[in-house]
């Protein structure tokens, strides 16, 4: 049975009343709009933590734009059955009124790395999603939160701001799910058409052609993509792309393109 929890005070007061301090608690990030990426975070805090919590809240400051948050997909009651079946012990689904409730006054800004790539693209995104992350991590306060690799970028600089404000967490990273055609699952996915999914999978096989990332972008683009960018950084290349008004995005390991061409 998950117990759906609505604010940090009844979290508090019921983490002290069980006695959940004295074990391993797990938290699973999320905007909602469950899925097999979430579940798979999800039964590996199961597995490795006394009590797993995923949180529910669809985050308003890291959408940059209005209509994306408009469509962003997802049903509450959906959800908590999804986590119920998987055998979540908690779902934390606050209003934005309980994890603002000074408004966005105080949020975390990282000044480099979150200036990059998607954060080049979506002005104050990433402000968004590190204000809340931390937030989170305050309230819950778990043993260790997951975190998906397919929003690699989201991930990094999780890990860094965990370490730079010696945050008592474990940031697990676990790697993208995909289907079998080849598309990381993303709750995005649903809101594209027929012909645009049938499309999609074109999009990570482009990504790990090998070759120079303005190569991938260009064969892109012929197929019909709006590119937003296409960039090697480290040992990854990072990609995201629009079709029609649903931007995906993905990433991999640079080893796995030469892979591919090998
Ligand atoms: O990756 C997401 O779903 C969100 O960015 C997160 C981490 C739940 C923060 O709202």
């Amino acid at each position: 049975m998950t117990r759906p929890i609505h604010t940090v005070g009844e979290w508090r007061r019921l983490r002290a009343d069980a006695g959940l301090e004295q074990g391993t608690l797990g938290l699973v990030p999320t905007l909602g709009a469950l899925h097999a990426g979430h579940a798979a975070l999800l039964r590996r805090s199961l597995a490795e933590n006394d009590v797993t919590v995923v949180s529910i809240f669809l985050n308003p400051t890291q959408f940059d734009d209005p209509a994306d948050l408009e469509s962003y997909p997802g049903s509450l009651a959906a959800d908590l059955a999804t986590a119920r079946e998987l055998g979540v012990d908690y779902a934390f689904c606050p209003t934005a009124g309980e994890m603002y409730p000074f408004g966005y006054r105080y949020r975390v800004t990282e000044d480099d790395a979150s200036r990059r790539l998607c954060g080049a693209r979506r002005p104050g995104h990433f402000d968004g999603v590190l204000t809340v992350v931390l937030k989170l991590l305050l309230a819950i306060r778990p043993t260790r939160a997951y975190f998906g690799e397919k929003d690699y970028q989201q991930l990094d600089l999780v890990r860094d701001m965990a370490r730079d404000f010696f945050l008592d967490v474990d940031v697990v990273a676990c790697p993208t799910v995909r289907h079998p055609d080849g598309l990381a699952v993303s709750s995005r996915n649903a809101l594209l058409s027929p012909a645009q999914r049938a499309l999609a999978p074109r999009f990570p096989a482009a990504l790990a052609a090998p070759g120079e990332p303005a190569a991938a972008a260009r064969r892109l683009a012929e197929l019909g993509f709006a590119v937003d960018y296409v960039e090697d950084r480290g040992d990854r290349r990072y990609g995201a792309v629009r079709l029609g008004g649903v931007r995906l995005i993905d990433n991999l390991p640079l080893a796995a393109a030469s892979e591919a061409g090998s």
